[in-house]
């Protein structure tokens, strides 16, 4: 039988009590973790988001009628108990409560509880769609809810941190113009203007850009986004960004106060020193060296372009693809040079899943012998070439891929991360930042054979550019930053266009016509004929920054809620079917199959 709480006032969390509360009366609430009958003494393990309490009932100190209640103590059953702090006979170092307990005199049982379909215990082996399913349950797990207060204390110091440096909180709509960039929008649909939808917002972009225009100056929001698209470990449907925008400020004025912001936020949550400045490194230099645009840097093992030292050899495949315009570039990944045939067939098999068409590798045995897929078609000079450019040393393996540079770029940048995962390179204590800087303006779309903008239509370009956007408009750099943690991009953002007729000729140069431009944008475009300042900002993805500093390896775990990979949620079912009267005051018919749920 549940009772009520009239007439009790818990004291403070289990975790809380400490050893100086030796000798005080408490009263703590919470769930039974674990109760353990020893015949006239009942020891309960009391668990709240702080942490755990060891309870004794005894016989004779609780009175008759809790120690029958006591006996009826099972996991999850949620109970208030009454009593004095004592120091423990026996002392368990694993907890930090391990030198107290307490002495109950009087227990009550708030609510009893069905037998959970999982235990509730940290690192729990339970498969992922029983524990989404119960999420509620889940979440009284230590390591989620662990996760989660981390996540608000985070939330707690960013706005901590930006108010300090003069930044307000302004809220933008969810309900607003549908403008697909990048993503798919999420649409819904309006029920007074037929036909006609709002889009959820994928970023508060051009808000914040609005709030530049009426003189905010500084503008800081933790923003719910909306993307329609494939949902990954680092992906969902909905997250949450740390939004910001600022007036009058140029790339280097973003880069510092965000920098002085992360070391801050690395301090005060994980006492981890972020060494400032933290590195710059370009885009192209990123891709030279790492393959990709955002480098993992905690470990080396870079890219080597090899393309001048095969140019003219004799194996087909790598100068087929100089001659087509690509390249040759590898990678030594150190010690491996032992790796049996077998796996080597593994990773030509994972770089095809790259779209690569194969992995051409040098195994140098530990006597300084070589074992090559290609090396009958080399003279010993050039196989030589290639160990010394790629620093290649007995008991190593390199790696060569060539293709068109971009492909060569992701196939190696890839097989870094995979080599670095089989030779136990990632550490998840070590943080490793690095800004890249001056991305490419544009990217060409080869599915509709045009320019698209690589972050979005307002970024600005490097000034030198300029005249390239008429010559070689894919060579046009931006003034575009991304703040990569550990291999994962946690931030980007660029510094805007203000002045009208640049952003005129970059609409040009992404095959809008005026008409389309104003259609799309009109507002923005207009505002800015009214007086604006030059502006810049960044986002942060707020889900991987807690996910990286929680060191967990999916968003899913610091999200309270979260979606699976088909875009539903397995607690509550959604998305769901809705009913006719809903659907035609929306004035909305389905065309298609309905899909039914099982
Ligand atoms: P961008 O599109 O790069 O920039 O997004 C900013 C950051 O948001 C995170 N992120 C995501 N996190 C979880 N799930 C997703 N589906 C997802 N998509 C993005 C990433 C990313 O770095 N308006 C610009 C910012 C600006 O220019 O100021 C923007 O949205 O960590
Ligand atoms: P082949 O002559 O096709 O048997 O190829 C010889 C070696 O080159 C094999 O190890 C292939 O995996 C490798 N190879 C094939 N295509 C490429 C490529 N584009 N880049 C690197 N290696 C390749």
């Amino acid at each position: 039988m549940a009772e009520s709480m009239k007439g009790l006032c818990r004291s403070c969390r289990c975790a809380e009590v400490t050893k100086e509360m030796i000798g005080s009366k408490v009263t703590l609430m919470g769930w039974v973790q674990k109760a353990r009958d020893k015949g006239g003494i009942v020891f309960v393990d009391l668990r709240d988001r702080s942490g755990i309490m060891q309870v004794i009932l005894e016989d004779g100190v609780v009175s008759e009628e809790d120690f029958v209640k006591a006996g009826k103590l099972r996991a999850e059953f949620v109970i208030a108990v009454t009593g004095t702090i004592t120091e423990r006979d026996a002392k368990n170092p694993n907890i930090p409560t391990g030198d107290i307990e307490l002495k109950a005199e009087s227990l009550r049982i708030l609510a009893e509880a069905e037998v959970p379909p999982f235990p509730i215990e940290e690192n729990s082996r339970t498969k992922d769609e029983i524990r989404l399913k119960y999420r509620y349950l889940d979440l009284r797990r230590p390591d989620l809810q662990k996760n989660l207060m981390m996540r608000s204390r985070i939330a707690m110091l960013t706005r901590q941190f930006f108010a300090k440096e003069g930044f307000l909180e302004i809220e933008t709509p969810m309900l607003g113009k549908s403008t697909p960039e990048g993503a798919r929008d999420y649409l819904v649909p309006s029920r007074i203007h037929p036909g006609s939808f709002y889009g959820l917002p994928q970023s508060p972009q051009l808000y914040k850009q609005l709030l530049m225009c009426s003189g905010y100056d500084r503008y800081i929001q933790i923003a719910r986004c909306f993307r329609d698209e494939d949902l990954r470990a680092d992906r969902q449907p909905e997250f949450t960004q740390i939004d910001m925008e600022l007036s009058f400020v140029d790339v280097d004025d973003v880069i510092d106060v965000n920098e002085r912001f992360l070391a801050f936020l690395f301090k005060e949550v994980l006492d981890v020193d972020v060494p400032l400045p933290i590195e710059r490194i370009t885009w192209q230099e990123a891709m030279d060296r790492f393959g990709s645009d955002k480098p993992d840097m905690r470990f080396g093992m870079e890219l080597h372009d090899v393309t001048e030292l095969v140019r003219n050899c004799g194996f087909a495949v790598f100068t087929g693809a100089i001659e087509a315009g690509g390249s040759v570039r590898g990678i030594n990944a150190k010690g491996q040079g032992g790796m049996p045939r077998k796996k080597i067939d593994k990773l030509t098999e994972f770089v095809r899943g790259y779209g690569a068409k194969g992995l051409a590798y040098i195994a140098i045995g530990e006597d300084g012998t070589r074992k090559s897929s290609f090396s009958k078609f080399m003279t010993e000079e050039e196989m030589d070439a290639l160990v010394k450019a790629l620093e290649g040393e007995n008991g190593d393996l390199l790696l060569f891929v060539s293709d068109k540079t971009k492909l060569v770029y992701d196939v190696l940048g890839a097989l870094r991360l995979e080599m670095a995962r089989q030779m136990d390179l990632l550490d998840k204590n070590e943080f490793r930042f690095v800004w890249v800087t001056e991305f490419p303006l544009l990217e060409w779309n080869e599915d509709e054979n045009r320019y698209q903008a690589m972050h979005h239509p307002f970024t600005m370009l490097m000034e030198e550019d300029i005249d390239l956007l008429d010559t070689d408009p894919g060579k046009v750099r931006a003034k575009a930053y991304d703040i990569v943690l550990n291999g994962n991009e946690i931030g980007g953002g660029s510094v805007r266009i203000h002045q009208n007729h640049i952003q005129e000729r970059m609409f040009e140069a992404l095959g809008f016509t005026k008409e389309a431009a104003y259609e799309q944008f009109g507002f923005l475009l207009d505002a800015f004929k009214y007086g604006v300042p030059p502006h810049a900002g960044l986002a942060y993805g707020l889900d991987r920054l807690v996910m990286l500093m929680a060191k967990v390896d999916s968003i899913r775990d610091v999200i309270a809620f979260p979606k699976v990979k088909d875009a539903s949620c397995l607690m509550t079912q959604s998305p769901s079917v809705v009913d006719e009267k809903q659907l035609g005051e929306l004035h909305i018919a389905v065309t298609g199959e309905e899909e039914t749920k099982e």
